[in-house]
């Protein structure tokens, strides 16, 4: 496995494998590696000659000081685990490089994609996502990029980036790696007390309930079974709930066994955020 933390190099040696016809996938990550991650490059090894993964902590998506500061950082079990999984090249650069004229996030306008939910509750979060993935886009120019579901909004905020920036990329959403309770993989779980974590598993089971009641139940109905299991918990605190339609995000009134629909919630557990979702009709 190669290591590059300049821009130069990891460009011109991905150039120079695409010159000789060999495909790229690629996986952008913030390290403290899971198997969640590691699902991502595992399924863009079986998808392309070579993986290439960034380990890049972006300042400008935090819209939380202290979750900065916390982010964990383990870069040599991170790529002891990417060696482990089939990575080819890791791209691990310092925030110099990648902004070297200060941290300035674009501001990209992506509707209603990033007016709600995780927008809504986290200003300037995805404009910050927008910039960094661009960029790494750009450095790495991938036939293939890998992204989870587990961070819905982000995945279709990445769909339409790609878009309209006209890229030649293939996005590749990837299924959600749970834990056996079905607390969903997160490099913030390890700031999680014991207890908080055996709470968070709630998230899931009130995301399975749903999947569960749609679309023979009304949605609203729904909604309330949700948000009545996570306020049972003493440890979990609710900020969002929704269900909406997968590609435009807005809130589905209606179940309908022909409608799309996927549930979304942020909760807090002490002072760590934790956000899943799940489709509802599949
Ligand atoms: P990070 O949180 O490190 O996640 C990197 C990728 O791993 C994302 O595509 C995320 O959706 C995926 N992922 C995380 N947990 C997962 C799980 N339990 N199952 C499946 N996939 C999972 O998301 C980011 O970093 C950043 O916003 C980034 C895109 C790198 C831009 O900075």
């Amino acid at each position: 496995m190669v290591i590059f933390n300049k821009i130069n190099p990891v460009s011109e040696w991905v150039a120079n494998q695409k010159k000789e016809g060999k495909s790229i996938g690629f996986v952008p990550t913030m390290g403290a590696l899971h198997q969640g991650h590691l699902a991502l490059v595992e399924q863009a090894g079986r998808e392309n000659d070579l993986v290439v993964c960034s380990i890049f902590v972006n300042p400008i998506q935090f819209n939380n000081k202290e979750d900065l500061k916390k982010y964990p950082r383990t870069i040599e079990s991170d790529l002891q685990k990417l060696d482990g999984a089939g990575c080819d090249v890791v791209f691990n650069p310092g925030t110099e490089e990648m902004y070297p004229a200060g941290h300035q996030s674009k501001t990209y306008d992506f509707g209603r994609l990033d007016k709600v939910m995780e927008g809504r509750f986290r200003p300037g979060h995805f404009n910050g996502v927008a910039t960094v993935v661009k960029k790494l886009f750009d450095i790495v120019q991938p036939h293939r990029a890998y992204f989870g579901q587990k961070d819905f909004q982000q995945l279709q905020i990445v769909r339409s980036l790609v878009r309209k920036e006209k890229l030649d990329i293939q996005v590749i959403g990837c299924p959600t790696i749970r834990e056996a309770g079905g607390l969903a993989l997160s490099s913030r779980n390890t700031r999680l007390t014991e207890s908080q974590r055996r709470e968070a598993s709630r998230i899931y089971q009130a995301l399975e309930k749903a999947r569960e009641m749609y679309p023979e139940f009304p949605v609203d109905q729904i909604k309330q079974q949700i948000i009545e299991v996570i306020d049972a918990s003493t440890e979990l605190e609710l900020e969002y709930a929704e269900i909406v339609h997968p590609d435009t995000l807005l809130p589905v009134t209606r179940a309908g066994r022909n409608t799309s629909a996927v549930a979304c919630v942020a909760a807090h557990a002490g002072k760590v955020r934790l956000i899943d979702n799940m489709y509802l009709n599949s």
